[in-house]
């Protein structure tokens, strides 16, 4: 059985002041062990919202990653920096990175590589346009995202992987996808990491949707069988989450 994983994605939202008053805010809402619940903040709100969680059951997740070890690479964040500071997920390739920050499945490789050698869980994001879906090419273009991110993981280290399937066009959008739809998707990259693995290996890995997952569509996108939880952006600034946590 698969432990339902729900990860808030604060994307650039919050000063740290701010995201600790929020931290704080929702701790007392979420704090279960029912379904994995984890808060991926901002780089520099890391370090305060790790205080604000300590002793809770939620844990903590960063945005993204740099996939060197250390160095001259101005502005960017190492692994190591986000294990000492108590990170235990990492949001990589989510599509604004891939949009605005020129990430590619090469990049986002390289970083899922990274962060499995530090212990960190990768949640790798991948999804479609809204004119790659219109034009009937969602699964080979999301089969393509899957193999080429995921190249190369043993299969022991894909187990811990989680896979975020987030159609672009619904993300921020309010419109999300129906829950036929989603689950059409996350079936299909559970047969792609059958082929790239086995199906048992396939069955272990955590496939999230996102998407304008709200308070009232959790429950019933969660009830498919392909979809292991969310990665849940908006609605998760607020106090809604717990809706989406405690669905
Ligand atoms: P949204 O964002 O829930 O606001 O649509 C999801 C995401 O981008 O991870």
């Amino acid at each position: 059985m698969r432990k339902k994983i729900v990860a808030g994605n604060w994307k650039m939202n919050k000063t740290p002041s701010e995201a600790v008053a929020l931290a704080k805010m929702l701790v007392p809402l979420v704090n279960t062990d029912k379904v994995d619940v984890v808060f991926c903040v901002p780089a520099i709100d890391i370090i305060p919202v790790a205080e604000a969680i300590k002793g809770t059951k939620i844990a903590l997740g960063a945005e993204n990653m740099y996939f060197e070890e250390s160095g001259a690479y101005t502005g960017e964040i190492s692994p190591a920096m986000l294990t000492d500071a108590g990170v235990k997920y990492v949001i990589l390739g989510h599509s604004e990175r891939r949009q605005y920050f020129a990430e590619t499945d090469e990049t986002v490789n390289k970083k899922v590589k990274k962060a499995l050698e530090h212990n960190l869980i990768p949640i790798m994001c991948c999804g479609e346009t809204l004119e790659q879906r219109e034009k009937g090419i969602t699964i080979d273009f999301i089969r393509t995202q899957i193999k080429c991110g995921l190249n190369g993981i043993s299969k022991d280290d894909i187990t811990k992987v989680v896979v975020a399937y987030e159609p672009i066009w619904a993300i921020g959008t309010g419109k999300t996808a129906t829950s036929a739809e989603a689950e059409e998707v996350c079936a299909a990259i559970r047969g792609v990491l059958g082929e790239m693995y086995d199906k048992e290996t396939a069955e272990k890995i955590r496939i999230q949707y996102g998407g304008s997952v709200n308070g009232k569509n959790a429950a019933e996108l969660f009830a498919m069988p392909d979809i292991d939880g969310g990665l849940v952006g908006g609605a998760s600034l607020k106090e809604e989450f717990k809706d989406i946590v405690n669905y």
